[in-house]
């Protein structure tokens, strides 16, 4: 048996794929090759979301025809429409993306197939329904009408329009669509893996997704983002130094902070916290920025530890008017790019997945009849 019980596979190589790799040590990430410091800013969401599905930047009158197959899917099927409004009722938005995409397979023309023709067209219309489930349930959970979808405009506009219910303004498009950009894949992060798993039994794509979705729900992974502006409303402005010092203490995680992988500055965050504080400046009101970059100097005094992508979201999300408990779901719709791509690729050239175990239990038990324990 090992010294300590084995948790967590860190290190452990579970896959190979050709879609993101990361450089935790020099703190890079390639989607395909591509630097992600050269795609922030510069390559649209659908661009990326092609990129990681089909394999290549596309051309213009490729993302017409992929921007089309797009604006076709984000029609939602008659059970989503049917029970959007009890679960907006019911349950919290994470719980509820998960129900609603799951719902989603019954009016997929392609649900019972893994070819991969079908699993591309699953995968634009999953990416388009997304963003599509996120503003619907919003707007039901409020009782009123989600704007229509324009189809002329952006992902990234037509969720803040629907989302926001104010017509952003071109460069909160930009920032938000960069947003996506930047989150739609990770390599083996827990989520990606969990479509994975599920997708290499031979489970269909839907399935796979709603995995991820459950497990991008989780704090210590996509949650982080929203327990960081929860902490940036629980705490005093003027003692942000204090209340950190205080959490680590206490043996308080501060949520956004460390990872896996990167030994050092995410390269996530570094756009990100440049987004921040554009907002934070325009917005005329930049304190929970300027909190969080003192909380960022004071967790690296005291751990060493950087911020990771969903420290600064937390704020650019917040400056682009989007609700705190929408900002999970947020990720989820960027991340819904790298999902799919992961299915795509691991049915493409499957083999279950099914590590083994360390068993740590008692042995040579002897059994006891009902009676007698
Ligand atoms: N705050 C305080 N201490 C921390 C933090 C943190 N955010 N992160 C790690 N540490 C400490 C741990 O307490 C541990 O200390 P110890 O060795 O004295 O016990 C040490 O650093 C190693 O931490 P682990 O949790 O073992 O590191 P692991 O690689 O398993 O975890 C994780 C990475 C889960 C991201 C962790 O850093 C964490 O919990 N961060 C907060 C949650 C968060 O921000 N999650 C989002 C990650 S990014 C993403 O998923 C999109």
């Amino acid at each position: 048996m090992a010294d300590k019980p084995i948790k967590g596979l860190a290190d452990v190589v579970a896959a190979s794929t050709a879609l993101s790799d990361i450089d935790g040590k020099a703190g890079l990430l390639f989607y395909r090759g591509y630097d992600i410091h050269d795609l922030a800013g510069r390559t649209t969401f659908e661009e990326t979301a092609h990129l990681l599905q089909h394999g290549t930047l596309p051309n213009r009158d490729q993302l017409a025809e992929y921007g089309a197959e797009l604006v076709r899917g984000r029609t939602l099927g008659s059970l989503v429409e049917q029970n959007v409004v009890e679960i907006a009722e019911k349950q919290e938005p994470m719980e509820a993306l998960r129900t609603l995409l799951s719902l989603t397979s019954a009016d997929d023309p392609d649900k019972d197939s893994n070819a991969a023709d079908a699993n591309l067209r699953k995968a634009a219309r999953l990416t388009a329904l997304q963003p599509i489930l996120v503003a619907r349930f919003h707007a039901a959970r409020r009782g009123v009408e989600a704007p229509e979808p324009d189809p002329d405009q952006s992902i990234a506009a037509n969720f803040l329009r629907q989302v926001t219910g104010k017509e952003p303004t071109p460069r909160e498009v930009e920032i938000f669509d960069e947003c996506l950009v930047l989150h739609a894949d990770h390599t083996m992060n827990a989520s990606t893996f969990a479509a994975r798993v599920c997708a290499a039994t031979l489970s269909d794509m839907h399935s796979a997704v709603v995995a991820a979705i459950g497990t991008l729900k989780g704090p210590l992974h996509g949650g982080a983002n929203e327990q960081v502006m929860r902490t940036l409303e629980t705490i005093d402005p003027s003692g942000v130094a204090e209340a950190v010092r205080a959490k680590l203490a206490g043996g308080e995680k501060i949520m956004g902070f460390g990872h896996r992988v990167y030994k050092t500055e995410d390269p996530r965050a570094t756009h990100l916290r440049r987004m921040s504080e554009e907002l934070g400046e325009a917005s005329g009101d930049d304190t929970y920025y300027r909190m969080s970059k003192e909380m960022e100097e004071v967790v690296f005094a005291e751990k060493g530890l950087y911020p990771n992508v969903d420290f600064y979201a937390a704020t650019v999300y917040h400056f682009l008017g989007i609700p705190t408990d929408l900002f999970t779901p947020v990720f989820s719709v960027s991340r819904m790019a790298g999902w799919t791509a992961h299915v795509i690729e691991q049915h493409a050239d499957n083999r279950l997945i099914r590590p083994d175990s360390e068993y740590i239990g008692a042995r040579d038990q002897k059994w006891i009849h009902i009676d007698e324990r």
